[in-house]
């Protein structure tokens, strides 16, 4: 697509036409129920608010909102409150690092957009529950299971990047710099520990709670544990753009720029990776979220660099490319009864769960992606 057309706002306008639709088409479909992770044949199973991806179609619903001012979406994202009060309140699946996900799109979201007192202090509530999962020892937030789990204590993983800010949002909002401080530990360990020399990342790393010694490397959801996890990749780059807003470092956006530059590297022809970029070529699945992540990451990253950072233009053009081949080949355009938009997402490869599905971050973050090319309205995170 020639230059011209990638910076058309009509382009674009009609681009987001699409997700709007199927939003407003899945509010009564979904009624009190969520979007599962990932769809079986196109299609969503739906659930009650148990998962760690609850909180992406509260997202999709706010940046509805926020882009067509539409009440309809504010009044069903409004409805879904009360379950995210109830599910801390009565401590429901909240073993998990993933409340920045859950809590930063539903309930900070709507705070920010509507003022919402009692979104607000659920959102602070939220970062207590995740506060609760840091090991002083090893300066890390534990990602997954119950905190006594020897098979789960001590194991950090990248994608834990993304729920830092609500740990940063907090400290500012409440002067209380211990979320803070262990914000910035988990950063540090995460640059330190996941980011491998290449620019490459480990989806996951284990240490020691009890001594704080690093022990290694591995993955959970990657083709193996020295390859390079897209999704991982993915969160690396818009993670660190995203908490530099809040850490002012500049060593951080070098840091993004590498794990951008590997990535951009690592794509096929149509700039929609593989689920893991060991692949380069040939019949593996894609994986249209992990893809969208990135392009995100990639306008967050072009509008922190200064002006004369020779990279800063590319890494927008090609975010806006990666975008368009999205619009062009991957949505649920061709398959009326899908419930999701974007096509070709993998959950978890080495799980059989999720793979060439629908997923519903893919689907968030496509929105986010939109209403970003679209409007310049703060983040929610
Ligand atoms: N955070 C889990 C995933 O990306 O699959």
């Amino acid at each position: 697509m020639d230059i011209d057309t990638l910076y058309r706002k009509e382009y674009w306008e009609e681009a987001i036409q699409y997700p709007l639709e199927k939003i407003r088409g899945n509010i009564d479909c979904f009624g009190s129920l969520y979007p599962s992770p990932a769809s079986v044949s196109r299609i969503y199973r739906l659930i009650p608010n148990e998962d760690w991806t609850s909180g992406f179609w509260n997202g999709m619903l706010w940046q509805a909102y926020q882009y067509s001012g539409e009440t309809v979406f504010r009044d069903a994202a409004e409805r879904l409150l009360p379950d995210y009060q109830e599910r801390l309140r009565e401590r429901l699946h909240i073993d998990t690092h993933d409340l920045g996900f859950l809590y930063v799109l539903s309930c900070k979201a709507q705070f920010l957009l509507t003022r919402n007192r009692h979104a607000y202090l659920t959102a602070l509530q939220a970062a207590d529950l995740l506060m609760l999962r840091y090991h002083t020892k090893a300066g890390i937030i534990q990602a997954w299971g119950d905190l006594d789990d020897p098979s789960q204590r001590g194991r950090m993983i990248i994608d834990c990047l993304m729920n830092l800010p609500l740990l940063f949002w907090a400290a500012t909002e409440t002067g209380d710099m211990r979320y803070r401080a262990a914000a910035e530990s988990h950063l540090r360990q995460t640059r330190r520990y996941i980011i491998r020399n290449d620019a490459s990342t480990f989806h996951t790393f284990y240490f020691d709670p009890e001594s704080g010694k690093a022990i290694k490397g591995t993955t959970a959801q990657g083709y193996s544990d020295s390859s390079c996890w897209a999704r991982g990749q993915a969160w690396g780059i818009y993670g660190l753009a995203l908490n530099y807003r809040y850490v002012k470092d500049p060593s951080m956006l070098e840091d993004a720029k590498r794990l951008a530059e590997y990535f951009l590297l690592h794509l096929p022809d149509d700039l929609v990776c593989y689920w893991d970029l060991e692949f380069t070529h040939g019949d593996e699945d894609r994986d249209s979220s992990s893809a969208v992540i990135a392009a995100c990451g990639l306008l967050e990253l072009s509008r922190l660099l200064p002006l004369v950072d020779g990279d800063r233009g590319r890494y927008e053009v090609s975010a806006l490319r990666i975008l368009s081949s999205l619009h062009e080949q991957y949505t649920t355009r061709a398959y009326s009864g899908s419930d999701g938009i974007l096509l070709h997402g993998v959950y978890s490869k080495p799980g059989r769960n999720g793979v060439d599905e629908c997923t519903v971050w893919g689907d968030y973050f496509y929105v986010e992606a939109l209403v970003r090319v679209l409007k310049h309205y703060p983040l929610f995170w």
